[in-house]
């Protein structure tokens, strides 16, 4: 069996790392892929978006599956194209991707079926969006539509905040196209959690809860960023909020899809907040998150390749889905000065036992792995206890060595003390 994963980040060596515990795969291309990533497949020099690129790759080298992780292939059609050549893939098709390539799509579809989410309007106009934040109540969330690396959205706490983030989106075109209309929603409070679940598009199976932590700096200061570490499960998806997101929000989805001609097959992820009136929806991803996935792969117990090929097959239902009882901790280290202006080319060292050890932003140069991005890394550490989980992760990541390295000291705290109070 030959595969092709398409991404180039920790997300992806995550999967990697876990489909090789299948020793029926041959082979395993990444595309792109990463310096580190090279230690576990075959980078070859094809990117992510570059859907033509992919299929003609596939098909010259008679590929068998692929796996296509990254929001923007799968929008851009990579599955549509590559089931096109008779190639099975895991992931949703683009007409299903919407649900995360358009927030005015989501919107709308949890308005149209009942799925709780914050309260919401949409805007084509920058004059309507900015006399309605007029009198709108504060905080309030600005998002652009489409997809914004992770960026588009603005929790203004002022009007003034609010009008620049608009004339930002809507009118400089700080996204581009995706900023072409906006949603505007109801300020949420309460716990975050994130929910990924395999489905294909009649069954779903959520995976164990995790909690990213957005934010740069400990105590959720800084800047948001594309997520700085993760703990697994997520104390706060309890057994009674796992049953109410089932009933009110999972299930509708997937229904919701279906009956719209959009059948969602792949990993459907549910960015929830548990507010006081119960889980509403912050955000849907149409793959698998990122740190999230370094902390639920490692738990999942039955092989990787046989659950993503039951949702493709449809026969997700015949499968017993399997996670440890364990407890995951990942910490990214990451360039200092991320996710704003950082220095590259940095060497990295690496212990010699690279488990849980999933590289994203580095590059091999004359043959040594240096520093490329603004998150290099993450470590997961898996122990009986979250405490221990973290404590090792931490330990773990000790012995990593670049330039300019820089963590944050609190990744898990806030779980803990959930798990205390
Ligand atoms: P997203 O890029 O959609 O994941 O949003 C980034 C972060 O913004 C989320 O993880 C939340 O912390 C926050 N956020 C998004 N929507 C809301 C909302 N309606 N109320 C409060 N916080 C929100
Ligand atoms: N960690 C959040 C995401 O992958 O969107």
């Amino acid at each position: 069996m030959k595969i092709v994963v398409v991404g180039s980040g920790g997300r992806e060596h995550a999967i990697i790392k876990k489909l090789k515990e299948n020793k029926t795969i041959e082979k395993i291309y990444a595309l792109p892929g990463n310096g580190g990533i090279a230690e576990d497949a075959e980078c070859v020099d094809i990117k992510a978006t570059d859907i033509e690129g992919i299929v003609k790759f596939a098909v010259h080298n008679d590929i068998d599956y692929a796996v296509v992780a990254p929001d923007d292939p799968l929008v851009l059609g990579c599955v549509d194209a590559l089931n096109y050549e008779g190639i099975p893939c895991f992931g949703p098709v683009s007409s299903a991707a919407m649900i995360e390539g358009s927030k005015v799509f989501a919107k709308n579809l949890m308005k149209k079926y009942g799925i709780p989410t914050a309260k919401y309007e949409v805007f084509e106009s920058a004059e309507k969006a900015l006399s309605y934040v007029k009198t709108a109540p504060l905080p309030t969330v600005i998002k652009a539509d489409g997809l914004a690396l992770g960026k588009g959205v603005i929790i203004a706490e002022t009007r003034k905040d609010a009008e620049d983030a608009i004339v930002s989106i809507m009118e400089n075109k700080r996204f581009g196209k995706s900023g072409d209309k906006i949603v505007i929603e109801e300020f949420l409070q309460g716990p975050e959690v994130s929910v990924l679940s395999f489905t294909d598009g009649k069954t779903v199976v959520p995976m164990i809860s995790s909690m990213d932590h957005k934010r740069a700096h400990d105590n959720d200061e800084g800047l948001n960023t594309g997520g700085m570490g993760t703990v697994a499960p997520n104390p706060y998806y309890t057994e009674k909020v796992a049953a109410e997101c089932m009933e009110k929000i999972f299930l509708p989805t997937i229904k919701a899809m279906n009956a719209e001609g959009r059948t969602f097959k792949g990993c459907l992820y549910f960015g929830l907040m548990i507010t006081k009136d119960g889980p509403k929806v912050i955000e849907y991803n149409c793959r698998f998150g990122d740190p999230e996935t370094q902390v639920v792969l490692p738990l999942l117990k039955t092989d990787l390749l046989t659950v993503m090929q039951a949702t493709t097959n449809g026969d997700l239902d015949k499968i017993n889905v399997e996670f440890s009882d364990k407890h995951a901790c990942c910490v990214i280290a990451a360039s200092d000065g991320y996710p704003e202006h950082y220095e590259k080319g940095f060497e990295i060292t690496l212990p010699e036992d690279k488990t849980g050890i999933y590289v994203a932003g580095a590059a091999k140069k004359d043959g040594k792995l240096v520093t490329s991005g603004g998150r290099v890394l993450g470590v997961t550490r898996v122990a009986d206890t979250l405490d221990g989980a973290i404590k090792e992760a931490y330990k773990a990541v000790q012995t990593v060595k670049f330039d300019n390295m820089y963590y944050r000291s609190d990744i898990g705290k806030r779980a803990l003390q959930a798990k205390e109070n």
